[in-house]
Order: C-alpha cells, then sequence, then structure tokens
C-alpha cells in the first residue's frame, strides 16, 4: 500500500489485492468457528468520520475490536474542533491525530481531503471515501465488493458485470480501478448521460486494459450477467429515481440463475424492499463481508 497508506485503489497491486481477499478469508472462517485472534492488542486506531456512515464506520471498529485493538475518534466532526465552530485544518488535525494513534480511518465529503491529511499524518491513513463526483473513492468498499464477487460468483477473472446507476458514485470509481486488475472481466454500464464516469477515468480505465461499454438498458445485457451491481444513484426530491433504474424481480427474470445483486447500501428507491426475499440479493451479506475486509486492512496496515 502507497506509504502504508490506503487512499485509493491505485495504492495496491493485483498481488497485494489478492493477498488481502485471502487474508479476509480466512479472518471470516475465523470469525466462524469462534477463533480468537489478537494481532492488533496494543494498537490504537481514530476513526474521524466527517460525513455520516454506518457500515464503514462500525465495521472498521468492529474489526479493530475483534482484533483486540481499540478506537478513539469521532463520527461528527461538528463535536471536534475540525468541525464548523473552529474549523481547525486538517493538516493540524493530522499532525496532533497521528500523535494519539497508530492508524487513522478517515470519510470526508471533498475528493482529495483524505489525501491531504495524509500527507500531514505521521500514521498510516484509509480512505473511508472521500466526496463524490470524478476521482472520488471508496476503496475498502469496493475490496469488500471484490471478496464477495469471488464469493458468490467463485471467481473475478472473466465475470460479466452490470454497473446500473449513477457512475459519479465513490463506490463505482474504486471498484472499476480494482476490476481493472483483473484479466478477462467485462463491464457494462448503464446510466444517465449527466451521471456517467469523466473522460479521464474513462482514459485511465482504457489503459489499465477495462473492457467496458455503456449500454442503452438493462434488460439488453442481463442475461450475460454474473453479477448485477447498483451503485445506487444520487437522489433529490426533485429528481425521483427514473423507472428504468429500478431492480425488480421481473426485470432480472432473464438472468442466469446465479446472478447476484450488489448494492453497497444505504438502499435508496432504486433498490425495492421486495428484492431482499429473492436468493439473488447478496448486499446484506456485502455489508457483512466488510468486517473480515476491513480485518485484513488494518492488519495489513499496522502489522505488515
Ligand atoms: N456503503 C457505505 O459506505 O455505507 P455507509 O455510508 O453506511 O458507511
Amino acid at each position: 500500500m502507497g506509504n502504508g497508506n490506503l487512499l485509493s485503489a491505485r495504492d495496491i497491486n493485483r498481488f497485494e489485492t489478492d493477498r488481502l481477499l485471502s487474508t479476509a478469508q480466512n479472518f471470516r472462517e475465523k470469525l466462524q468457528s469462534g477463533h480468537i485472534n489478537n494481532s492488533l492488542q496494543g494498537k490504537l486506531v481514530a476513526t474521524l468520520f466527517f460525513q455520516p456512515s454506518t457500515r464503514t464506520r462500525l465495521s472498521f471498529e468492529s474489526a479493530v475490536s475483534r482484533l483486540g485493538g481499540q478506537v478513539i475518534g469521532f463520527a461528527d466532526a461538528e463535536v471536534s474542533r475540525a468541525g464548523s465552530n473552529w474549523q481547525e485544518g486538517l493538516a493540524d488535525t493530522a499532525k496532533v491525530v497521528g500523535s494519539y494513534a497508530d492508524a487513522v480511518i478517515m470519510r470526508h465529503p471533498d475528493v482529495g481531503a483524505v489525501r491531504e491529511f495524509a500527507k500531514a499524518c505521521p500514521v498510516p491513513v484509509v480512505n473511508a471515501g472521500d466526496g463524490d463526483g470524478a476521482l472520488s473513492e471508496h476503496p475498502t468498499q469496493a475490496l469488500l465488493d471484490l471478496f464477495t464477487i469471488q464469493d458468490q460468483v467463485g471467481k473475478i477473472e472473466r465475470t460479466n458485470i452490470l454497473i446500473a446507476g449513477h457512475l459519479t458514485q465513490r463506490c463505482s470509481h474504486s471498484l472499476l480501478l480494482f476490476l481493472a486488475k483483473y484479466e478477462g472481466v467485462r463491464v457494462f454500464l448503464f446510466t444517465e448521460e449527466h451521471a456517467k464516469l469523466s473522460p479521464g477515468e474513462e482514459e485511465e480505465l482504457r489503459q489499465h486494459g477495462l473492457d467496458f461499454r455503456y449500454v442503452p438498458s438493462l434488460e439488453e445485457v442481463i442475461a450475460r450477467m454474473d453479477v448485477l451491481y447498483v451503485p445506487g444513484m444520487k437522489e433529490e426530491a426533485s429528481y425521483p429515481v427514473p423507472d428504468a433504474f429500478m431492480i425488480t424481480e421481473k426485470k432480472l427474470e432473464r438472468a442466469p440463475a446465479h446472478l447476484k445483486v450488489l448494492h453497497p447500501l444505504p438502499r435508496g428507491k432504486e433498490l425495492p424492499y421486495g428484492l431482499d426475499k429473492s436468493s439473488r440479493a447478496g448486499y446484506f451479506l456485502q455489508a457483512a463481508n466488510g468486517i473480515p475486509v476491513r480485518m485484513a486492512v488494518l492488519d495489513g496496515i499496522l502489522n505488515d
């Protein structure tokens, strides 16, 4: 990982990615068998969340505790000096928190803010999601997405993946960068014109050799897919989710029996509750996989 940090999917190569997924599998087996692992005993991890989170923050904190470490931090910057009352700069916050903890897990609404923080921080920093739109990322979400694909489809290489929703979502960017590390993956993108990847992101993915193309509808390709990944949509009161992006069982009728629907959650209207009873619904298992995957990330950062 780049200088001990995990700020982007670009920070880890294919070998390191596979090693993380394999370590996560070991941790999951240990969790299931009740095996205690104390590899973070004596380590302190700070979680600094400048934006709301349920899954990322709590699964990181759970992962630290399950590895015998301890957590400090805040779930709302407004209770700290970095909030709007004082607006202490990121560099000062980084220097101070970096002297209190052995690693920092950070989410921020601005693209690049976690990287700026990491430059001033004396301990490793993990990007738990920064901003939205071009160049935003959520690398540990993408790692648990990959882990779930491997688990549910049996492989990552040579899978067909349809991503249906807004590609401006940070989870999409990190997932595409990770998928580009795997041979023979074919990615189909169904989105709205205003929510496509930026030209720079498309160029980077092409340079990495990712086979991707835009498609005009979900129905056109669903019969050939292994995974339907729904990154969600930027939903506003004045802008309801168009019917074409609502995932219904009817739209999945022609999909192969093994196709799984994944979603980083929280859901919007694009993912109706009616789908939860379907055997295709993989999103709660995906969220649960956040624990072993984040255990692997922490173990790698603090012990390797
Ligand atoms: N998927 C995800 O990042 O969820 P949270 O916003 O709840 O952390």
